[in-house]
């Protein structure tokens, strides 16, 4: 019993400081003492989520579903079909069932996804942020680096891992021609969200939704009643990014929030001014925000304008940077490894059959020799990729035209 409570304690304390890989090794030593402890198999169906790998989560879903009949002849708790039906939908949204990460040798290259290396400590600046912003102090954090870094890699990493925590979710992004469409990226972020709430009167008053219909025109189909806007011109504006910040703050009050925005160097100006009025409003209003940002490093300094706007930012909320570095030799090395699936074929290799390793050419140590070759291979392509990205500059291995043009900048 005592040991249950210290594998609880300690997964509950990896699970809520961001240290996925650790909560889920406490959590398989965990089952393995105690086959049927609900909460272990929960927890570490969000730990595998939050890893970016659903259909190992699907697949704890599966061994507990199943142990529980077998041994206690009961279903699982609502608690566990609930988590199911959570993964179930999420997945039915991006289109396909729950698959597992891919590997070199089950997607062609185009589609490779490595599991993220060498960010922990960037990881769990982020951690530090969102749970200050759960407590009632709303943050920004903004991750900046270089084109191709690894900038959406870490956000997308960071919000799986926030949602399976009960956050809020939601994300929108410019893009390079956005400063001529004002708002976009909000619209992005706010209106499927809207859409999905079964009551937004229960969110916003008449009122505001009818404001918010100047950014989200599909409420007044929905909402034919709705009175008009304002029309005064002057007003409109400061109307418009009320309604903004009063909806954004009642999702806040139900969970805690992270909004998402990307690319921030691409962001318009209505757009910088609306976070600016958000920033001001969640400040007052003690919101349990987090306002994520993406932006490349270079960008700021040539747009005095976003430069500009972020230390005005930074006087009413607290700012946080998370400037990502190149990755080390020994991190290339490991994602050389880790997209190779090396860990995978080493498993293969002990499941094959005695005779057929002692069929090998290699006579003084049959079984190693190849090994020791796809490993020096290896390390000789993650060195051969460390210097040609001066350091890991792109940490892209898809063959993308900028990877191939040898431009050393690659656009994900
Ligand atoms: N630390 C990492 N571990 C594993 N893969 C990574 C890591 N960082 C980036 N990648 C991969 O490298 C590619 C480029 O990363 P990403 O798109 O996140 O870059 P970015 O900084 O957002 O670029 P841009 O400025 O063009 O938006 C992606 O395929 C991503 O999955
Ligand atoms: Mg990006």
């Amino acid at each position: 019993m005592r040991l249950h409570l210290l594998f609880e304690r300690l997964s509950a304390f990896q699970e809520s400081g961001g240290e996925l890989e650790p909560a889920r090794l406490t959590l398989t030593r965990w089952l393995a003492l105690d086959r049927l402890s609900e909460e272990a198999y929960r927890r570490l169906m969000r730990v595998h989520l939050a890893l970016g790998d659903p259909a190992a989560a699907w697949q704890v879903y599966v061994t507990c579903r199943a142990k529980l009949a077998e041994e206690l002849r009961v279903k699982p708790s609502a608690d566990t079909l609930a988590l199911a039906e959570q993964m179930r939908a999420s997945a039915a949204s991006l289109g396909n069932r729950p698959a597992r990460r891919a590997t070199s040798q089950s997607q062609p290259p185009s589609e490779l996804v490595a599991p993220l290396i060498g960010r922990a400590a960037a990881f769990r600046q982020l951690v530090a942020s969102f749970q200050r912003a759960r407590g009632g102090q709303p943050q920004v954090v903004l991750i900046e680096g270089e084109a191709g870094i690894g900038k959406t890699r870490l956000a997308t990493e960071f919000v799986a891992w926030a949602r399976a925590q009960g956050a809020e979710v939601l994300s929108g992004q410019a893009f390079e021609m956005g400063g001529q469409l004002p708002y976009q990226p909000l619209v992005e972020a706010i209106g499927p969200r809207l859409e999905a709430e079964n009551a937004p009167e229960d969110l916003l008053e008449d009122l505001w939704l009818a404001e918010l219909s100047r950014l989200l025109p599909e409420l007044r189909v929905r909402y034919p009643d709705l009175p008009a806007p304002t029309q005064d011109e002057l007003s409109a504006k400061l109307r418009l990014f009320e309604a903004v910040a009063r909806l954004l703050d009642a999702l806040a009050q139900r969970s805690a929030l992270v909004l998402l925005l990307e690319d921030l160097h691409w962001l318009d100006g209505a757009s910088l001014d609306l976070v600016r009025y958000l920033a001001r409003y969640w400040k007052g209003h003690g919101s349990r925000v987090l306002l994520l940002e993406t932006v490349r490093r270079e960008e700021v300094e040539l747009n005095p304008q976003l430069s500009t706007q972020l230390v005005d930012l930074g006087r009413d909320l607290p700012v946080s940077r998370v400037p990502l570095q190149p990755l080390s030799q020994a991190e290339t090395l490991h994602l050389v490894q880790a997209i190779a699936g090396e860990g995978e074929q080493g498993t293969r290799r002990e499941r094959e059959p005695r005779e057929h390793i002692t069929a090998r050419p290699s006579r003084a140590e049959p079984e190693r020799a190849p090994a020791q070759e796809a490993e020096t291979a290896l390390v000789g392509l993650g060195d051969f990729l460390f210097a040609q990205t001066g350091g890991s500059r792109c940490t892209c291995w898809r063959r993308s035209s900028c990877c191939e043009s040898g431009s050393g900048w690659c656009h994900g």
